[in-house]
């Protein structure tokens, strides 16, 4: 097992550092930016069915939920397809409206989610395609799908998701602009700038993950608290819920993510000089509205640690404390904010001396519903 750790002392940190290669295989041979190439082999005999769908309905558990709803972002931005994200236990359940014209992706590292399983059989049922974005080769719902694309993270160990999150953010980024230029919705030069664009996002990955000493003191100062709050806007707003998923489940600290402007419809009332809350302000559209809500959290003494854009200084005169990322397409960012608040997950963990790979009442996957 130390062997197969790599020198890490949990499968966790070592998958989080991973990430720069995880998402770097994950694009091989797909995506070659110089020639304005991607290619998604998964898609070639389903991409008709794709362009044309109606509605693209994902579905998903956990953080491939999470995956999910940043998907929702980047196929209605750049193909404009109306999207639905849909909890794979609830959809399967609901008597939902399915179609021929409905495209269903359904995401899932582990291949094996019973949920999931089931909500494809259903939509299958009722005549929508279905395609696969899962890690593990040869899973059963690698082969429920009538295709997919695999995410190629190898493997993924510790019971919380990191690579494997953004190895399915990668896969389904590239089909969305696929499905963009397709449709025409996306122009030539603006592919061709965000090809380029993901083709970097790696080494943007590599420097992200630098800012580990800074998460660590971070965690030090707030390893006992009994209560997160996390939160963003747009393509942060899953992200904020991702970085709650894996603070619950790997220290135990309840932990709540929300759009950052849900924030004064209930969750203002938690706030007081005990609550941390982490916001991902990075500089996009609706940064100077996360600012005013970091002004509001302020006003009532919660503390805020905030991820940045590198050189930002706005926040930086307001938050307790920063943590930079590079900058990047708006679209990518949550590839590289993910990245601090998986670091800041995993030390607040070891701090409290939990079993951070194999968290108590947690699967690595749920094959019974
Ligand atoms: C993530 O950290 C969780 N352990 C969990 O939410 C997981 O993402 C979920 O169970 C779905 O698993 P799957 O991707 O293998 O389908």
């Amino acid at each position: 097992e130390a062997i197969e750790k790599g020198g890490y002392d949990h499968f966790m940190l070592k998958e989080i550092n991973e990430q720069p290669r995880s998402i770097a295989d994950c694009m091989r041979g797909r995506l070659d930016a110089k020639n304005g190439r991607l290619v998604l082999g998964g898609l070639r005999d389903y991409m008709n069915k794709f362009q044309n769908a109606d509605r693209i309905i994902i579905t998903a558990c956990g953080t491939s939920w999470h995956a999910g709803l940043v998907a929702e972002y980047l196929f209605e931005e750049f193909a404009r397809i109306p999207v639905e994200v849909e909890y794979a236990s609830e959809f399967r359940y609901r008597n939902p409206v399915i179609s021929e014209k409905d495209f269903v992706i359904a995401i899932s590292q582990s291949g094996e989610t019973a949920d999931t399983l089931a909500a494809i059989e259903l939509a299958k049922s009722k005549g929508a395609t279905i395609f696969g974005v899962c890690n593990v080769v040869g899973s059963s719902i690698a082969r429920a799908t009538h295709a997919g694309c695999y995410t190629h993270a190898g493997p993924e160990i510790g019971v919380a998701s990191t690579k494997a999150f953004t190895a399915q953010i990668s896969v389904l980024t590239m089909m969305a602009l696929m499905l963009g230029y397709q449709r025409g919705t996306l122009t030539e030069s603006k592919y061709v700038q965000l090809l380029n664009e993901l083709e970097g996002i790696p080494v943007k990955v590599e420097k992200a993950l630098k800012m580990n000493s800074n998460v660590e003191k971070i965690a030090e100062i707030y390893k006992d608290s009994r209560n997160f709050l996390y939160l963003g806007r747009g393509y942060n707003f899953p992200v904020a819920l991702e970085g709650a998923l894996k603070l619950k489940e790997i220290s135990y600290i309840h932990a709540e993510g929300y759009p950052a402007a849900e924030m004064k419809h209930g969750p203002i009332a938690l706030i007081d000089e005990e609550m941390p809350v982490v916001f991902i302000a990075t500089k996009d559209t609706s940064y100077e509205k996360v600012v005013s809500n970091i002004q509001e959290v302020k006003a009532r003494k919660g503390k805020i640690i905030a991820v940045v854009t590198e050189g930002d200084t706005v926040v930086r005169g307001m938050a307790d404390h920063v943590l930079e990322v590079p900058d990047t397409a708006e679209a990518f960012v949550p590839l590289l904010s993910v990245i601090p608040l998986q670091q800041l997950s995993y030390h607040i963990a070891v701090m409290r001396g939990c079993n951070v790979d194999q968290p108590r009442n947690l699967a690595k996957s749920v094959t019974v519903e």
